[in-house]
């Protein structure tokens, strides 16, 4: 694990952004709770998705739909016959990893290496075993003649690859057989496939239209030791965008351009965000790639955009007995709509953002830790300081802040040096500190502290929340 990702773990508990779950009873592997800033910093980037999914879209809808779902569900889905991970593990130090990507990291190192038409060559096997019959065979094949060894121990004693389910099972009632099985939704969409009727007559909705949603979803992951980028249950924000056949490819370029926009509207820099084109497409899709983003443990997934064409709308159709088709009163053409989807981890988001976030700077001999977050993003937007706790300076502050949280989260804090408090402030990321000094009680003003570029200005008191709302506005990075 990087030094970086240490330090983001270690800022993310000791700040109340996010802590282990069950932690004083040891812990639960790859679940997460989020703290006091890790919950606003959720919302926020809930809010930013919805606003710009939902909101600026007049043919988008939102739902919100159940996580336990009628189990045959998952059977039209295909993930009871088909969501699986091939795995493998290391017989010197029983870690267990995912044979592809085992794969992929030893083709990543070949390119630092230089060896690119090595790296080529390997690719291209990845892409023919992931397409294979037994693709299990091919994939362990593959760790075999390159003597891939194990990332940790370093040795190369390897099992054989096998595959395993990775939906959650439970059981309706009190009575745990087969008959009464049912699944925790490994993904959100398959609420948005069956309500398609539902919402379209609802909303009088004609095709192309969306349906968006956020909610949790649980995989059973084996492999899963990277803080929030892998857990068993987390959180999705997904779309799923309805168009005639035919269609799609614009729909999907359309949506990849407005995808990679929102992430770089969240303050990521360019350099950071890359496409990657999936090396094997299910056997429904026409298209898929993936937003990556450079993680402290390199380049990974953040976003997959998929042109799924009419499988899953087709397979309700034929496990439900329930016509799907849409009647297109335009063109008095009867089809099942494709469909473009758009599907974005939030807990990869949040990972993400306090990766980008996160700066550690020296001022004038002080080391300082400061999370860079985009104003829209940050827990907090307004931090509140009496220089004094006498004089009257804690009720104008007070003051100041009941205003500012008519319309955003503010804090006061009066505990200790100011300059201490600038760092607390600086660690959870709030834009704005505001001090209510001596001058304060003669002129009316207070100074306002910018967390990026430490400037200090002195402003009106009555103009605080105009001056923090239009600087959240017009903010850029400044590196
Ligand atoms: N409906 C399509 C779908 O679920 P996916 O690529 O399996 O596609 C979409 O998942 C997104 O969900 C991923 O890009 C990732 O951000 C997030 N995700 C998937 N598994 C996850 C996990 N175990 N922990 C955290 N996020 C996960």
């Amino acid at each position: 694990m990087s030094d970086l990702f240490d330090k983001i773990v270690s800022l993310s508990k000791r700040r109340g952004f996010i802590f282990q779950s069950s932690e004083i009873y040891g812990g639960l592997s790859a679940a997460y709770d989020y703290g006091p800033l890790g919950v606003e910093l959720k919302r926020n980037v809930q809010n930013s998705w919805w606003q710009a999914m939902v909101y600026q879209h007049d043919n988008i809808e939102g739902v919100d739909a159940s996580i336990l779902m009628e189990p045959t569900v998952w059977k039209a889905s295909g993930h009871v016959d088909a969501f699986n991970d091939p795995l493998i593990d290391d017989k010197a130090s029983k870690m267990r990893y995912r044979a592809d990507q085992l794969i992929e990291g030893y083709i990543e190192k070949l390119r630092k290496k230089g060896k690119d038409d090595e790296a080529e060559r390997v690719y291209a096997r990845l892409v023919e075993a992931l397409n294979a019959d037994d693709m299990p065979k091919a994939l362990h094949t593959i760790i075999m003649d390159e003597e891939i060894r194990s990332p940790d121990s370093g040795a190369f004693d390897w099992t054989d690859v096998r595959v395993f389910n990775l939906m959650f099972e439970t059981h309706v009632g009190p009575i745990h057989n087969a008959d009464n099985r049912i699944y925790l939704r490994p993904e959100t969409a398959q609420g948005i496939f069956v309500n398609f009727h539902n919402v379209r007559e609802t909303g009088r909705q004609q095709v192309p239209f969306g349906i968006a949603q956020i909610g949790k979803a649980f995989r059973n992951e084996i492999v899963a030791r990277q803080f929030i980028f892998r857990m068993r249950e987390f959180e999705q924000m997904e779309m799923q965008y309805f168009v005639k056949p035919g269609t799609q490819m614009e729909a999907f370029e359309a949506w990849r351009e407005k995808r990679m926009q929102w992430h770089l509207g969240n303050g990521i820099r360019p350099s950071k965000l890359r496409w990657h084109e999936h090396e094997k497409l299910a056997h429904y899709a026409d298209a898929a790639f993936d937003i990556q983003y450079e993680y402290p443990i390199g380049w990974q997934e953040v976003e997959g955009i998929h042109s799924r064409t009419d499988y899953d709308l087709s397979r309700h159709q034929e496990f439900s007995g329930k016509k799907m088709e849409y009647f297109d009163p335009q063109t008095q053409e009867r089809y099942i709509p494709y469909v473009v989807e758009t599907s974005v981890g939030l807990d990869r988001t949040i990972l993400m953002l306090l990766s980008e976030a996160y700066r550690e700077e020296d001022i004038d001999g002080d080391q300082r830790v400061v999370m860079k977050f985009h104003p829209k993003i940050a827990p907090i937007k307004a931090a509140v300081f009496p220089l004094v706790k006498k004089e009257g300076m804690p009720d104008v502050a007070h003051a100041i802040e009941a205003d500012l949280r008519q319309s955003v989260n503010a804090f006061y804090d009066e505990k200790g040096s100011i300059g201490k408090r600038y760092r607390r402030m600086d660690e959870a990321g709030t834009p704005y500190c505001i001090t209510v000094d001596g001058d304060t009680l003669e002129d009316g003003t207070v100074t306002v502290r910018d967390r990026d570029t430490l400037e200090q200005v002195r402003i009106d008191k009555d103009n605080v929340v105009r001056f923090v709302q239009d600087k959240m506005r017009d903010w850029q990075p400044i590196d």
